[in-house]
């Protein structure tokens, strides 16, 4: 699946995405939001790679994602995406963006895509933003949609809980998918209902379902990377639809105790860290300094 550097490598489109739905392949998505892990994501042959307002939670230090501004997704997205030669960039739309007016949406939208090099957008919300999804697809910016639990919503929906749970609010959410995709949205996060109505809704659209908390009948996966590498506030409890593939968190902290216990001891840096003088200008130093 990973590419290698020296060759040409084919860029994921929408197009290739609604073909891997077509033929039952799934399809792979984590977070990134900065060069370095966007290009290790890249490297694994990630085909969509979001940069989503969890930025907020993991990297901003904010409980919520509803603070984190269009200046600094334009930051992050930015950072990402010049790493990127082969997976799909989607920026995610913060909370308040798209919000306002429709006039506001389109242009936010547009400077993820003129601006930061992203190729896609994300927005949360189900039939109340089919509209704006048929405009923004419309001038040509491809749109991911995300139901069910919408982070973004937190303060209304009450917390972070299971969405779709009754036979009605499921229902709700099917109409919300239809809507999404009759309205061109290109994929669709399922995040957080129950695996029964993730896999009938991806049976009903045409939109990719990608889940996270909505079990295997997706059409694909996303994570937070830094949930599945442990990289997260170590001490912070995961959701129980994280796995952890690599502890790297605690990988690192071991790292770090060893760089401040060999830094107290003196025997980091060693000499094969550093760079001497020649012994001609050294004696030449030592004379200006009268030390001869
Ligand atoms: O912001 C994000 O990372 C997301 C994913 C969890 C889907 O929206």
């Amino acid at each position: 699946m990973s590419y290698s550097t020296d060759k040409p490598v084919k860029k994921v489109t929408v197009n290739t995405l609604r073909e891997m739905k077509a033929r039952g392949e799934k399809v792979t998505s984590l977070t990134a939001y900065d060069h370095s892990m966007a290009a290790i994501l890249d490297r694994a042959g990630i085909d969509i790679i979001l940069v989503g307002d969890s930025v907020g939670n993991v990297m901003l230090g904010y409980d919520t994602t509803v603070p984190v501004t269009m200046d600094a997704m334009l930051h992050h997205v930015s950072a990402a995406s010049k790493a990127v030669r082969r997976a799909l960039v989607v920026a995610d739309m913060p909370f308040m963006s798209y919000q306002v007016s429709e006039d506001e949406a389109v242009r936010n939208a547009g400077r993820f895509l003129k601006e930061a090099g992203a190729h896609a957008v994300k927005l949360e919300g189900g039939t109340d933003v089919a509209h704006l999804v048929k405009r923004l697809v419309s001038i040509g910016i491809p749109v991911q949609g995300h139901i069910g639990l919408t982070p973004q919503s937190v303060n209304t929906l009450g917390g972070y809980g299971l969405q779709g749970k009754t036979a009605s609010a499921a229902m709700k959410l099917v109409a919300d998918a239809k809507a999404l995709d009759e309205a061109g949205a290109f994929s669709i996060v399922l995040e957080k209902v129950p695996e029964q109505l993730a896999a009938e809704v991806t049976a009903r659209v045409g939109a990719v379902t990608i889940g996270i908390g909505a079990g295997a009948g997706c059409d694909g996966q996303v994570l937070v990377t830094y949930d599945m590498l442990n990289l997260c506030s170590m001490d912070m409890q995961k959701p129980r639809f994280v796995k952890i593939f690599n502890d790297l968190g605690s990988q690192a902290l071991k790292a770090v105790e060893e760089y401040a216990r060999e830094v107290k001891d003196g025997s980091f840096p060693g000499p094969e860290h550093g760079f001497r003088m020649n012994l001609a200008e050294e004696a030449e130093l030592k004379k200006e300094l009268g030390q001869d």
